[in-house]
């Protein structure tokens, strides 16, 4: 089409010059001379210029292909034809879970911040429940009965060496929710990893905004709704960081480490944390403190309980509580904290963990401080299932 309008085009200016002809020779004035070289230089110029737009199409379809330009052509008159929703694939949250990403692929990915406050869609906040499992899920039950009815608001994922959660039924909520997972062991870098990959998995949904680390023996201590207004309300994030002057705090600290850290910003904390979505990317993020963990915080520097807590202090310190929400009895002593089982689970036992303290929430005190708790056994998920409706309201 293009190459037929240049030839309509060129036919128009010898017309044109044939008309200026038959003028010109009615007149044979003294102008006459000058008119046939003016011409001629119109022509001259229409000739190069027909020539470089003949080379520049042929060319073009050389390069691109008959059919692109033939596409582009014959879209300009094909108005209705669907345009696909580009923006979709960075608001709807990827489907299947299961992908082929490496790590560094992915810690890349999930990096992606973007650069303007608001968002050109009704983002709905959604915490996302990231399970770290070394087996199955036993206490799975009572997180249905916790999550069921406020799908708009949570995600879940979990990090499994070896229950594929296939095997849950499609009602459920863990259903099709594991995330490609590799070996983790416990106070070594590789934890660290597999949290780094639970939460950059869950950083690729862009509506969850506060990240909760769990493990399968916790369990939820309040409703759906108390749990999302605590988290949704905090100014700050419940990660558990402080400083202890112990051997098993400073005595870990080893001073290869710095310049990146130095002593009196070593910190200690719980595993188990709730951190928002700037936070997450921090950690996703890091190049900087993590080679420095990886190499001289290993066993008996127990990497999980510093690496976090010690690299969030020193980047974003006002936007930690310094306190976990998580739970745990460590009154009787040893390297693990009590394990609770069918007989330990009583209205007693509950009223110790839910008024039994005193903490900060935004400044003031409360006794509300811990919204989930471990370490819980499989033969107490009976009797909590009959406890929750009455003791923890769900
Ligand atoms: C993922 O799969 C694609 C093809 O489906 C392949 O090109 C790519 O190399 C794979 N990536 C990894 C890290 O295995
Ligand atoms: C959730 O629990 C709170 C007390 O923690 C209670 O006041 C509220 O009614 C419960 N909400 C629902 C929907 O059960
Ligand atoms: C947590 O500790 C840091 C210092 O590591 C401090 O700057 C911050 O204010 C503390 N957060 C709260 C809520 O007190
Ligand atoms: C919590 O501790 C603070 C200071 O230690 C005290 O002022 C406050 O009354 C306590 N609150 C409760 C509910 O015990």
């Amino acid at each position: 089409m293009e190459i037929s309008s240049v030839k309509r085009m060129l036919s128009k200016v010898v017309q044109l010059e044939e008309g200026k002809e038959t003028v010109a020779t009615g007149f044979r004035t003294g102008l006459n001379k000058a008119f046939p070289f003016k011409l001629l230089l119109l022509l001259g110029f229409f000739l190069a210029f027909s020539a470089a737009f003949i080379i520049v199409s042929v060319s073009t379809i050389k390069y691109y292909g008959i059919n692109s330009v033939m596409t582009s052509v014959t879209s300009s008159f094909v108005p209705c034809r669907e345009r696909t929703n580009v923006l979709d694939k960075w608001i709807k949250p990827p489907l299947p879970l299961m992908h082929n990403m490496s790590d560094e692929e992915l810690l890349w990915r999930a990096s992606f911040v973007p650069q303007r406050k608001d968002y050109p869609f009704n983002r709905v906040p959604k915490i996302a429940f990231m399970f770290l499992t070394m087996g199955p899920l036993p206490l799975s039950p009572l997180w249905e009965m916790l999550l069921k009815g406020h799908e708009k608001h949570y995600s879940v994922y979990i990090h499994s060496q070896v229950f594929p959660s296939a095997e849950f039924p499609p009602s459920s909520v863990f259903y099709r929710r594991q995330i490609p997972s590799q070996i983790a062991e416990w106070g070594r870098m590789t934890m660290c990893d597999a949290e780094r990959r639970l939460l950059a998995n869950a950083l690729l949904d862009i509506s969850n905004e506060w990240f909760v680390l769990l493990s399968e023996s916790c369990i939820p201590l309040y409703n759906f709704t108390t749990i999302y207004g605590y988290i949704a309300n905090s100014k700050h994030s419940f990660m558990g960081s402080f400083d202890d002057p112990s051997p098993y705090g400073r005595g870990r600290y080893d001073g290869n480490m710095s310049p990146e850290v130095s002593i009196d910003q070593w910190r200690k904390g719980s595993q188990w944390f709730e951190v928002n979505r700037e936070l997450a990317v921090s950690i996703v993020k890091d190049t900087l403190y993590y080679p420095k963990f990886k190499e001289f915080c290993t066993p008996a520097c127990y990497v999980d309980e510093h690496y976090f807590p010690t690299m969030l202090s020193i980047e974003r310190p006002a936007e930690l509580a310094n306190r976990s929400v998580t739970w745990v009895d460590w009154s009787r002593g040893g390297p693990h904290p009590a394990t609770f089982g069918q007989a330990d689970i009583n209205e007693e036992f509950f009223a110790r963990i839910l008024k039994g303290d005193n903490c900060t929430y935004n400044g003031d005190y409360t006794s509300l401080c811990y919204l989930f708790a471990r370490k819980f056994s499989p033969s107490a998920l009976e009797p909590l299932i009959q406890i929750a409706p009455k003791i923890l309201s769900f």
